[in-house]
């Protein structure tokens, strides 16, 4: 008998679908209610493997429609709500911001009021955790590094979109006392990312022996995380972080982007037994992204000190872990580009609300 109910947004995407999957494993009397709207960035196939268990629930919905938001939660006692849902990619968002407007911020804002109506007059036991990213605090230069204290300073219609929604749920915090908890990340990278993000469009590409779209001099910095301790991060923040709480995870794993690409080039030769340096051949400079954030580094010491998280794998290994999974599922990496399984999703949950 399932004691806790916990509703996942946004669990058919990249990191969702990996937190589905833990929660799962680590706490099977708990049931999990995955609400995601579909879009081009969910993909069911990506929970293939959990999609039986009795204590799964997938629900079709979109976090921007507030009557089915209220319904949602008058119909389901969530004893907590861990918030992925979004629209994440930065190229995306200077094309189409109001996009991000609508899903990032209005959408967070329906969830956080559902949240405060349902739950009304009794907060105890229950918990609303926003998942959010680094890139709230703006641009670092060759110093430096992000923490919970560090103001934000977002410069994409991306990063401008979580902060608002952080704030946002910290306003629900302070004035209505709602349990919160927000998690800032850095990029992650790992099995079922949509080709569209920086590792997996180029192990596409140097699959297809398709040119390497590198932004300016290359010389920008991420911090990369494995998706896998990203999921357990969240894990450890939503049952012992403290309520009002802001945690930043990260990897402690910078990288300039030309030198991961250059390791991902070497990592793709020996796995396609090509030639050393012929997919670096494929490397094409290119104009800069608008606004392009040169460095993010997160120091995650309170997440690690407080409450004993600490990454569990190293970039090198990672890195070849997750060439290996796409090569593997190359059929994922093709129906993902063909848009074929969005058609597919088009005809099999065509109603707003139907579950499976
Ligand atoms: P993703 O784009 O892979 O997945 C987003 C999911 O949200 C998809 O399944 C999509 O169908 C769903 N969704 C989008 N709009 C929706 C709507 N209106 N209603 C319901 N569902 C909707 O994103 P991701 O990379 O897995 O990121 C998940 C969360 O983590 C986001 O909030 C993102 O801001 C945050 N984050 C991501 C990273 C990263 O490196 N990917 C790092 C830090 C934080
Ligand atoms: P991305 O995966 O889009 O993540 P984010 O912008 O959220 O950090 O990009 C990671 C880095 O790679 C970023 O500095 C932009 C760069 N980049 C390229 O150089 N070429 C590309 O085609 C993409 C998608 C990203």
């Amino acid at each position: 008998m399932s004691d806790t109910h916990i509703l996942i947004t946004g669990g058919a995407g990249f990191i969702g679908s990996h937190l589905v999957r833990h929660f799962l494993n680590a706490y099977p009397s708990y049931t999990i209610t995955n609400l995601d709207s579909l879009t081009y960035a969910g993909n069911l196939v990506n929970l293939r493997d959990v999609e039986h268990l009795g204590n799964y629930r997938f629900v079709k919905g979109d976090i921007t429609d507030a009557p089915f938001i209220e319904n949602l939660f008058s119909e389901n006692r969530f004893d907590g709500v861990i918030h992925l849902a979004a629209e994440s990619h930065v190229d995306r968002s200077i094309a189409s911001p109001l996009e991000f407007v609508t899903t990032n911020v209005i959408g967070t804002v329906n969830l956080l009021d559902a949240a405060r109506r349902c739950w009304a007059g009794d907060f105890s036991g229950k918990r609303f955790y926003h998942i959010s990213t680094d890139e709230v605090y703006g641009s670092l230069g060759r110093e430096g590094i992000f923490t919970e204290e560090t103001p934000y300073d977002p410069h994409s219609p991306y990063s401008a979109s979580k902060a608002s929604s952080d704030h946002f749920v910290r306003a629900w915090h302070d004035t209505y006392g709602l349990p919160v908890v927000i998690s800032n990340c850095s990029n992650n990278y790992g099995p079922c990312q949509f080709p569209e993000k920086l590792i997996p469009l180029f192990i596409n590409n140097i699959r297809l022996k398709k040119p390497l779209p590198v932004y300016g001099k290359g010389e920008n910095i991420r911090d990369w995380l494995w998706v896998i301790d990203h999921a357990s991060a969240i894990d450890v923040i939503y049952h012992r972080g403290n309520n009002g709480e802001t945690y930043n995870i990260g990897g402690h794993n910078e990288w300039t982007n030309i030198d991961l690409i250059r390791l991902l080039c070497v990592i793709m030769d020996r796995k396609l037994g090509r030639e050393p340096g012929e997919s670096a051949k494929l490397i094409t400079y290119v104009t800069d992204r608008a606004g392009h954030d040169l460095r993010y580094a997160i120091d995650s010491s309170k997440l690690q000190r407080e409450l004993g998280w600490a990454p569990s794998i190293r970039f090198e290994e990672g890195l070849e872990r997750t060439v290996e999974w796409y090569l593997d599922n190359q059929e994922w990496l093709d129906q993902v580009t063909s848009g074929a399984y969005r058609d597919y999703y088009e005809k099999m949950y065509s109603s707003s609300g139907a579950g499976s």
